[in-house]
């Protein structure tokens, strides 16, 4: 795919596809990662005198309550505040007349950020089915695509890939800059070692298959690792994935060297918390952190390897009874002598919270650089509509 460089964009009128999926609580960006990084596309489209259209998901949308949960209202004012100078507006409406007359009015150097391109999911999952109807509607909005939204590479919606049928098109550079940054992780030197966390499986069961193929240890926190521990061990009213553990049974007899899992955890019961020995944890128990004895443990994998990914976090780090696990996960990745990468939104989000940051990149996908690394293939960008 070309590069934004490679394209004529002077004057045009361009629809930006960010990923502006960032986490937010009370109407507040907790981390801004992913818009400030979007930053250098967007001056650079505005020095080259574009209208720019921006495009960006923002959760998942399943129902009426998921579309006043997750509306961009809340970027849309980080944005203005971060180009005090430039005018942008809002469009509520993802498709129709009212969205139209926005963009008819838009001035060259002006922004449109339109809502987020997932309330289209509420018809049909049409924005992440990539309904070629919707995506040719919005591509008649401009005359020529920015690609920019590097943590939805993995994916192909009607707003990443469907306009690229119909656009002339090119990634932005932070995109362009990912690549570069992730290439480490293509041609891994071993020892490699990838630390991954978060709470459910789902998303992730074919790329932890994936990259067990490709790394030398896998070392497992959060509620994926609840979900493995479950196949051995009692993990009370610890957060799971049921529909999983087959599976995670067949690659812990598949793997057993390469799976390493906690050997010690941090529990909440009742309002009492306790670090406990795997082996001996009670029905009433919910693990929320890694104990001091796999803090220890991941130290060594850490330390013996080459090149360290990190994806999700090991803990409910928000909440500083269950930080310990995070915090040092970061704290040796950052000090180790290791090249040590980080992906995702939530391990993103919690390096900026304990502002440990010393690491050779902090990625913007999560999903998206798994499945590069266990593939080597961005999908919305390399794959021909
Ligand atoms: C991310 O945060 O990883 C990207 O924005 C992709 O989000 P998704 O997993 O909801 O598609």
């Amino acid at each position: 795919m070309k590069t934004i460089k490679d394209i004529d964009i002077k004057d045009k009128n361009v629809i930006l596809r960010c990923d502006f999926n960032v986490p937010i609580k009370d109407g507040n960006i907790l981390s801004d990662e992913k818009i400030i990084s979007s930053l250098k596309t967007i001056n650079y489209l505005l020095s080259q005198n574009s209208k720019i259209i921006i495009m960006s998901h923002l959760g998942k949308i399943k129902t009426d309550d998921d579309l006043k949960k997750n509306t961009l209202l809340p970027v849309y004012i980080y944005l203005k505040n971060l180009l005090p100078d430039i005018n942008i507006f809002f469009s509520k409406n993802t498709i129709g007349e009212d969205l139209e007359n926005l963009v008819n009015k838009l001035k060259q150097k002006e922004i449109l950020l339109i809502e987020n391109t997932r309330f289209e999911d509420i018809h049909n999952k049409k924005e992440s089915n990539c309904d070629l109807e919707l995506a040719r509607y919005w591509s008649n909005l401009g005359e020529v695509f920015i690609d920019d939204a590097f943590g939805l590479t993995h994916r192909k919606h009607a707003s990443n890939y469907g306009i690229k049928k119909y656009l002339p098109s090119a990634m932005g550079f932070l995109i362009e800059e990912e690549i570069k940054n992730l290439e480490p992780l293509i041609n891994p030197t071993n020892p490699f070692t990838v630390i991954m966390g978060g709470a459910k499986v789902e998303d992730k069961s074919l790329l932890i298959k994936n990259i067990l193929e490709r790394c030398d240890y896998l070392l497992l926190g959060g509620g994926i690792a609840n979900t493995f521990l479950s196949v051995n061990h009692e993990v009370g009213k610890s957060l799971i994935s049921p529909e999983y553990i087959n599976e995670a049974k067949e690659l812990l007899l598949k793997y057993p060297t390469k799976i390493i899992m906690p050997l010690d955890v941090t529990i909440l019961n009742n309002d009492h918390i306790f670090t406990k020995n795997i082996n001996a944890i009670y029905k009433e128990d919910i693990i929320y952190d890694i104990g001091p004895k796999t803090i220890n443990l991941y130290k060594e994998y850490i330390d013996k390897s080459n090149l360290v990914f990190m994806n999700g976090t090991v803990g409910l780090y928000e909440d500083q009874r269950f930080a310990e696990g995070t915090r040092s996960i970061l704290e040796m990745c950052s000090l180790s002598k290791s090249k040590c990468i980080l992906g995702g939104g939530d391990a993103v989000a919690s390096s900026s919270y304990f502002n440990i940051k010393d690491f050779e990149h902090l990625s913007t996908g999560g999903g998206a650089t798994l499945e590069y690394i266990s593939t080597s293939k961005l999908k919305s960008v390399e794959d021909i509509c």
